[in-house]
């Protein structure tokens, strides 16, 4: 069983779902426990604000946010809690994500949430700087971070060496 959750994910909508998956299952490759939530800036309101209130008091640290459209899930989390914030933006719709892109970013100043890209790399860089945030006070997790980006290094290596062996050049 997983320990008490630390890391908070919402999303707007089950439909958000195969794309946060991608934050979840980065975070089980760091061990780091977390709970999920389908919780609506527009449609569940109350809900929006009871969660991030009873966030930091549940033990959750850093809270991950997933929202569609006009996309405000992560600024109302954002504007009732002191935990950081972390919005991914969610790519669909008339505008294709661009207006989740612009909701989630532009947000005033005093209350940030930190934006993450559309697209499949946004779920899974969310992960990773909530791993990072909550590895400024946890050694391990630091040092499980170290290894990860050794692994990103040995692939871009293993990608020059296989493009050059291709054609037929070292590549060094
Ligand atoms: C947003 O509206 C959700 O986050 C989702 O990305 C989008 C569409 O939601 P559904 O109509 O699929 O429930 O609130």
């Amino acid at each position: 069983m997983m320990s008490e959750p630390i890391v908070g994910i919402v999303m707007g909508s089950d439909s958000d779902w195969p794309l946060v998956q991608k934050a979840t299952d980065t975070l089980k490759t760091f061990g780091v426990p977390f709970e999920v939530r389908v919780i609506s800036a527009h449609r569940t309101p109350d809900l929006a604000c009871d969660y991030a209130r009873t966030a930091e008091s549940r033990g959750i640290k850093v809270i991950i946010a997933a929202a569609g459209g006009a996309a405000h899930l992560g600024g109302v989390i954002a504007g009732h809690t002191v935990l950081p914030v972390i919005g991914i933006p969610v790519a669909g719709g008339a505008l294709n994500g661009l207006d989740a892109l612009y909701a989630t970013l532009q947000m005033p100043s005093g209350i940030p949430v930190a934006t993450v890209t559309l697209g499949s790399a946004g779920p899974v860089n969310a992960a990773l700087l909530a791993v990072q945030i909550l590895g400024t006070a946890d050694a391990d997790l630091r040092e499980k971070f170290h290894v990860y980006k050794e692994g990103l290094r040995q692939k871009v290596i293993a990608g020059n060496e296989k493009v050059n062996a291709a054609i037929g050049q070292k590549g060094e």
